[in-house]
């Protein structure tokens, strides 16, 4: 490694026993979103050489679960899976260690091997980082939070709504740890959403209730939606603008009669 890239993280880690500079980066988003909590399921997907599985088992304490292409060391109390996070094959397998009722938190630091072509590196990356969220979908619990590392450029803004459009809560992070000239930034998706209704979506409505703020309050599928500037009695057609755990909120985009 060139001298100037061992820098006060590289030494860090070196003192304090951590498998790679990154653990501080995984420290520092913790520190700031509360992502990992004790007793928490975490998967780590693109996890070698394992410095974030160790600050991922020293924050829960509970399972732990890391996946790369390559061969992770043993990590006490953690348990590793050699394989392709883009395949079904991996995914099924992580399901049979974290169970059917799935994990509470995915965090992803994957990065594909990079060939210094800028644009085909970036859409390289986000093809990897859109994977895991595929990925994670399929194994968070409701409620559960992920964190992944998106290389910036172009496609950045359309991955960060992907992620909004399955998370209560999205934020962008760059940890002190990340290297100042690298393209690098943490997207965290907090509370996964597993709500009958999405960002966007449109409803013909009836509005027979109001709610104590005095907005309208109808129910799709059993999960209420608020909407504003209504009363009983309209017939409205509705945009869904913004998802919470329990609830949502929609405009009137129509007025129907
Ligand atoms: C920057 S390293 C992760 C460092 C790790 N967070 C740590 O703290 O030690 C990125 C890892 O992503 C892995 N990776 C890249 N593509 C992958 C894929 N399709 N499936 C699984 N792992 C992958 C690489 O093998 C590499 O080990």
């Amino acid at each position: 490694m060139a001298r100037d890239r061992r820098d006060k993280y590289y030494w860090k880690a070196k003192d304090q026993g951590y498998r790679s500079r990154a653990s501080y980066k995984l420290f520092q988003i913790n520190g700031k979103h509360h992502i990992i909590e004790e007793g928490d399921t975490v998967v780590d997907l693109g996890a070698a050489p394992g410095g974030w599985l160790e600050v991922a088992k020293e924050i829960s304490g509970g399972r732990v679960v890391g996946v790369d292409l390559k061969k992770i060391l043993p990590i006490e109390g953690v348990e590793t899976i050699v394989g392709d996070i883009t395949s079904d094959r991996t995914i099924e397998k992580i399901l049979g260690l974290v169970g059917q009722g799935g994990a509470d938190v995915v965090i992803c630091d994957a990065a594909p091997n990079l060939s210094g072509n800028w644009s085909y590196d970036h859409a390289r990356s986000i093809d990897l980082t859109r994977s895991a969220l595929g990925c994670a979908k399929k194994i968070l619990k409701p409620g559960g939070h992920f964190v992944v590392k998106v290389f910036q450029g172009d496609m950045f803004k359309a991955f960060l709504e992907e992620v909004k459009d399955n998370f209560s809560y999205t934020h962008s992070y760059s940890p002190k740890a990340s290297r100042s000239q690298s393209a690098e930034i943490y997207v965290i998706g907090k509370k996964f959403l597993t709500s009958p209704v999405r960002r966007g979506d449109e409803f013909d409505v009836e509005i027979t209730e109001l709610g104590s703020s005095g907005d309208g309050a109808v129910l799709i599928d059993s999960f209420v939606v608020f909407i504003k500037d209504v009363e009983i009695g309209d017939h409205v057609k509705i945009k869904i603008q913004d998802v919470k755990p329990n609830f949502a909120f929609a405009d009137v985009i129509e007025k129907m009669d």
